[in-house]
């Protein structure tokens, strides 16, 4: 169980909520594969009997994550995919139960490959449809970066649009934070229409 010892970093506060979404034998996907982070971390929850689907346009980042898997023997649990994370749809035909967006761009990296709001928005769309009764898209978003307002602006848009009906949307973030704090959203989808 991850403890948040202090309210700092957005993603610890998201595994905070994501120990209460994921269970072991589940499906889940990485959007955003980067350096192999939240790869690892979903790969360990899931269990023998889960998966995870991890998205990354970038080679590097899936060396990275091969070789953070590979050091843990998580490599068997986990496809790691070449491809923008709004081709999911045509990876994934099962049903999920999590999502996970880590916006922005790859730490050490190019800081001009970054997730766009258009793509970010079509793979929130076909994630919303794969996720099953339950289950749960989780966006970190970060605005520090050229570009990262603009993500955020559309990321809210769309998030402020979708029917209460069928969805809880939850925002987290630091409102006394100076310099581009962090902001996460949650959307859980509350049944299958
Ligand atoms: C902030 S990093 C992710 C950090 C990562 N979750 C970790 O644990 O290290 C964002 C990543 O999104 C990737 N990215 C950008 N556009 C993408 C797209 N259309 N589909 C999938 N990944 C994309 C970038 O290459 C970058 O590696």
């Amino acid at each position: 169980m991850i403890k948040a010892k202090y309210l700092t970093k957005i993603t610890d506060i998201n595994k905070l909520y994501l120990e209460q979404i994921i269970n072991e034998g589940d499906i889940v996907v990485d959007a955003t594969m980067g350096n192999g982070y939240d790869t690892k971390y979903l790969a360990e929850k899931v269990g023998e009997s889960g998966f995870v689907y991890s998205f990354d346009i970038q080679e590097e980042a899936i060396k990275s994550t091969r070789k953070k898997l590979e050091k843990e023997n998580l490599q068997e649990r986990v496809k790691l995919i070449l491809d923008g994370h709004e081709n999911i749809d045509n990876y994934i035909e099962k049903k999920i139960s999590c999502v996970v967006f880590n916006l922005g761009y790859l730490p050490r990296a190019q800081h001009m490959i970054i997730t766009k709001p258009n793509t970010t928005i079509k793979a929130i769309e076909h994630s919303l449809k794969l996720l099953k009764p339950h289950g749960v898209v989780s966006i970190s978003i970060y605005t520090g970066h050229p570009g990262g307002l603009d993500e955020k602006n559309s990321v809210y848009d769309f998030v402020k649009n979708l029917d209460q009906r069928e969805f809880n949307v939850l925002e987290c973030g630091f409102v006394n934070q100076v310099n581009n704090p962090p902001q996460l959203v949650l959307i859980e989808k509350k049944k299958e229409y």
